[in-house]
């Protein structure tokens, strides 16, 4: 067996998208084993990441890309009120729980075949967003290169543990928490990564499934003439089974071919 046959029996089907062996797994290439423990321990020090998560997107979509205020039903709320209007808030617990998942299944189960199932899903599921599926431009506007560069920013210095969380008024000071085994730059360097892995891996599980949408959209909306020709072509590929079909049974009726003996 080839080479290439070897590579694609070894692919498994994951909803209407591809995802390769382990050995293409970018979790698995671009990280190794410590860094996916980092990655995990040094999630699990936040204590409310909601909190931070929902400060960062507020300031996104504010400040960095208003446009995506109507995406998120936040076009007329104020500042303060933004993360309790549902759209917004429910993508930022989504998010959140992504971040939790994912690095639960690098640093905690192993499951790496898992976790890049769970991030091509996502990338393919936003492809349904009509604002991205129309503004979304992988070499001008990556929207989700402009998210998760934010995040770089700034979610990385209370990772690394530079800057202390926000306590919400009203709650009890925070516990004391056990020293980071992880020095700020292998903290940041291994965030970095990720989140570089999934950029190009939502990128494109979207883009596969936007030019998807597009061609089943494409072959709906048919031009009249368009549908005429294929009512034509299919007809003509009934009529030709049909044909063979008589003909094998006129062979069939006529009984074996008869063999002659070779005269010389
Ligand atoms: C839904 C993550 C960027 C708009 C979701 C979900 C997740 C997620 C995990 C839930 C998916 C599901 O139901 O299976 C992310 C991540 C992003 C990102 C990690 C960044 C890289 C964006 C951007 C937009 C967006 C840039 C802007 C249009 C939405 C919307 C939904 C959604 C509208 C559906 C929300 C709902 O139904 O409540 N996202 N997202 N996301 N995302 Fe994102």
């Amino acid at each position: 067996m080839g080479l290439s046959n070897c590579k694609l029996q070894s692919r498994k089907q994951v909803g209407s998208s591809w995802v390769g062996n382990e050995s293409e797994n970018p979790f698995e290439i671009i990280l190794n084993k410590k860094d996916r423990t980092c990655l995990r321990e040094s999630f699990q020090r936040l204590q409310e990441p909601k909190e931070i998560v929902g400060i960062i997107f507020v300031d996104i979509v504010n400040d960095i890309e208003p446009d995506l205020r109507t995406v998120f039903g936040v076009n007329r709320a104020p500042k303060a009120a933004m993360l309790s209007m549902p759209k917004l808030g429910g993508h930022v617990a989504r998010f959140t729980d992504l971040l939790e998942q994912i690095t639960s299944m690098l640093g905690v189960s192993e499951n790496l075949t898992g976790a890049w199932q769970l991030v091509r899903k996502t990338g393919r599921v936003h492809a349904k967003q009509a604002f991205l599926e129309q503004n979304f431009n992988q070499l001008e506007k990556n929207y989700f290169e402009i998210v998760l560069n934010v995040f770089d920013q700034r979610l990385i210095p209370y990772l690394t543990g530079e800057k202390e969380e926000p306590v919400p008024e009203g709650t009890a000071p925070r516990k004391v928490r056990f020293a980071q085994s992880y020095t700020p730059d292998v903290v940041t360097v291994v965030w970095k990564k990720f989140f570089s892995i999934l950029v190009a891996q939502m990128t494109d599980a979207f883009e596969l499934e936007r030019t998807k949408m597009r061609n089943s959209q494409n072959q709906k909306t048919l031009a009249p003439h368009q549908h005429v020709e294929n009512e034509v072509k299919k007809k003509k590929r009934i009529s030709e089974r049909q044909s063979e079909i008589e003909q094998t049974a006129n062979s069939v009726e006529k009984g074996p071919e008869q063999l002659f003996e070779d005269p010389f």
